[in-house]
């Protein structure tokens, strides 16, 4: 780890707290000048550190800069071991492109790709996420099927959407809700998109590589998004901007994602995901290779496909496609 980022795992550790130089100079074995830099460093990157005379470094509260120093100390026991797998970017055209790249050239499992902000983010059939500096988190893991013994990439979305849905709860006190297939809506807008690719492996048919990317909207205010979404899009915090909660979702979402203790079988993941459905009972427009039809939705079976009845009353199970309410 860098010096910068090493004091600033110390800063962190202690926000809002005042360090001497000399105790940041002799925790780390090097100089009060070497750390004198490496703060004007901290500084030019964004972070609020004052000086104050006789007292030390003081990084403020309120900042809600990505980094790893910010993510570790909201890692699970558990988790702490993917903490040297993770890379934070200020700007990348998508995580999950770089994440792929990744993959194919073979990083390892757990690798976690994160960005500030995303100038081509990607949704699913490939329309654009919309992904500003500051706004939200949007977060790339490689999975390797080696370590997760998920048979299908729905298995993971569906693991991945509930992880998330509890992420959230974990650091606000809203209520998140699925829309199949992974789209996480809090009070009847989407806050969260999860796009999941994967490449099988041709001789065995089995998944050689998952990239698991997950655009969560955390402070973006509705004037803030294209005119297109204000009516449809909202953020976990909409109105306010909270300090570190970015840092503390990121390393959330780790937790449950790779450092759980045993990982839940596909009946529990869909159990507890079909627990937060919002579609279930309710009369929805199934779209499905450019033909649209109403439904009434009504089960989601054990392999994360959507039951619905159509209005001629037959029953039709629906493996993909998208659907509105
Ligand atoms: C969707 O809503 O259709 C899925 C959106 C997925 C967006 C995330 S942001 C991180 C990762 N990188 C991307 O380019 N897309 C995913």
């Amino acid at each position: 780890m860098s010096t910068k980022n090493r004091i600033l795992e110390l800063l962190e550790q202690q926000r809002g707290e005042s360090i001497s130089g000399e105790h940041l100079a002799g925790v780390l074995g090097i100089s009060r000048n070497a750390v004198w830099k490496a703060i004007k460093e901290l500084q030019k990157d964004g972070y609020n550190i004052v000086a104050v005379t006789n007292k030390g470094y003081c990084l403020s509260a309120e900042n809600d800069i990505i980094s790893i120093p910010g993510i570790k100390p909201f890692l699970s026991e558990r988790s702490q071991f993917y903490a040297n797998k993770i890379q934070v970017h200020k700007s990348l055209e998508s995580t999950n492109k770089t994440a792929k790249e990744m993959a194919v050239a073979g990083a390892e499992h757990g690798t976690i790709i994160i960005s500030d902000c995303q100038t081509m983010g990607r949704g699913r059939y490939s329309r654009n996420f919309f992904s500003p500096s500051g706004g939200g988190l949007y977060m790339s893991i490689v999975l390797r099927p080696e370590a997760m013994h998920f048979k299908n990439p729905t298995s993971v979305t569906a693991f991945a959407a509930v992880s998330v849905c509890e992420a959230i709860e974990s650091i606000s006190t809203k209520v998140p809700r699925i829309k199949w297939v992974n789209d996480i809506f809090i009070d009847g807008k989407k806050v969260c998109g999860i796009l999941t690719e994967a490449v099988t492996d041709f001789e065995s048919g089995g998944l050689d590589w998952v990239v698991l990317g997950i655009g969560i909207n955390v402070h973006t205010r509705t004037e803030d998004f294209p005119c297109d979404l204000q009516s449809i899009a909202t953020s976990i915090y909409p109105d306010e901007k909270r300090s570190g909660v970015r840092n503390r979702l990121s390393a959330e979402i780790i937790n449950r994602i790779l450092g759980f203790e045993t990982l839940p079988s596909e009946t529990e993941i869909f159990e507890k995901y079909k627990k937060r459905l919002m579609v279930l009972g309710k009369k929805i427009t199934v779209i499905q290779n450019q033909v649209e039809y109403k439904a009434t939705a009504i089960d989601v079976d054990s392999v994360g496909h959507l039951v619905v009845k159509n209005e001629r009353g037959e029953r039709i199970t629906l493996s993909s496609g998208e659907i509105r309410i």
